[in-house]
């Protein structure tokens, strides 16, 4: 794609820490106007690529060019282009919704005038007005991922980061983000995520990256990466994690690989290939000889999950130890 056609193009950057590579040269594009999910398991090096693009961070070699503007000669002007809605974002818990707003406006030199209509504006469309003037510190989790993201499109961004942007968000806060995410790139914004909900990646993102040890190791749109695995997967619920392990054994001899069992779903999938209802057919009969009763069972296209599976051997669910370190 020609460069004037791309909000981000990323070229061959590394960056190091001490004896660990974060990142090993890794190349992606952002076409304007659309969304480039990031993917990877914990420790892939996505944060650490956010941060070299928002100029957090230098790269050790490598170049990109953010709306057209070389990142390393020209930090400060795009710094001017881009917000970031982190893991990580400073809101001031003792200062107001309003007033976090105001801050940052300042921070980017808004003039006064305009500043204060905005931060309304901003506060209006994230359903934020009734709680405009309570601290943040009073805000819930969902609460505060909105005004994180109001306080990056102060600027009025061209191209926006969001690191995880929903991680931890319940179930309904997400859909709104999601929505409201939608809205901005219908608007002209372009945006690269990173998230472990691959669901949300699927609902998002017009390109997919996967990185894993500081790598790309595959790109394409959801529905490419699908066709990459291929074929088809059973899946079927067994609550009793003695008896999954035995459902698992049982119908492990119809897979194209290992079954995998899941023990936060409580279910187990087994990639078939091409066979089909005749492979389901003959779970049945395994299962049923094995006098094992499970609970929902049935064929469907590759998840992204499956993608992601096939690829890392990780699956995508935030672990324990990114709860250690405090980032959900
Ligand atoms: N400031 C730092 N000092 C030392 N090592 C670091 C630093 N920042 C990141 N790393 C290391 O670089 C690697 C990539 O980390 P990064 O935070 O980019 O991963 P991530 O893909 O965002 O993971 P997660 O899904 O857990 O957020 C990890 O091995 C991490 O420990
Ligand atoms: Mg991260």
């Amino acid at each position: 794609m020609p460069s004037q056609d791309l909000a981000v193009e990323v070229c061959n950057i590394t960056k190091s820490f001490g004896a660990v590579n974060a990142l090993s040269g890794i190349d992606m594009e952002v076409p304007k106007g659309t969304i480039l999910g990031l993917l990877g398991p914990n420790g892939a090096g996505k944060t650490t690529a956010v941060r070299i693009l928002t100029t957090l961070l230098k790269p050790d070699s490598g170049t990109a060019r953010i709306e057209g503007i070389d990142l390393v000669r020209s930090p400060e002007r795009v710094r001017e282009v881009i917000g970031l809605t982190g893991q990580a974002m400073a809101i001031r818990d003792e200062l107001t919704g309003k007033e976090n707003l105001m801050m940052v406006g300042r921070l980017f030199h808004l003039p006064k005038k305009t500043l204060a209509a905005r931060a309304d504006e901003l506060l209006e469309r994230f359903g934020l007005t009734d709680a405009a003037q309570r601290a943040a510190k009073t805000y819930s989790g969902g609460m505060r991922r909105r005004l994180d993201l109001a306080a990056s499109l102060i600027s009025r961004p061209k191209v926006l980061f969001l690191d995880e942007p929903t991680t931890g968000l319940d179930p309904r806060s997400r859909i709104g983000m999601w929505e409201v995410i939608k809205e901005l790139v219908a608007g002209g914004t372009s945006v690269l995520l990173t998230t472990q909900y691959l669901e949300e990646a699927d609902e998002l993102a017009d390109g997919i990256v996967v990185i894993d040890r500081g790598t790309v190791i595959a790109l394409g749109t959801s529905s490419e990466l699908k066709d990459r695995v291929g074929g088809n997967v059973i899946e079927f619920f067994v609550p009793d994690s003695e008896a999954r392990e035995r459902a698992a054994l049982a119908v492990a001899h119809l897979g194209t690989h290992l079954p995998t069992l899941d023990s936060t779903n409580n279910n187990v999938t087994l990639r078939v290939g091409s066979a089909g209802s005749k492979a389901l057919v003959e779970a049945v009969r395994a299962l049923d000889a094995a006098d094992i009763t499970v609970e929902e069972l049935g064929l469907r296209r590759p998840s992204l999950d499956d993608v992601f599976l096939s690829l890392t051997g990780h699956e995508a669910k935030p672990d324990s130890e990114a709860l250690k370190e405090g980032q959900l």
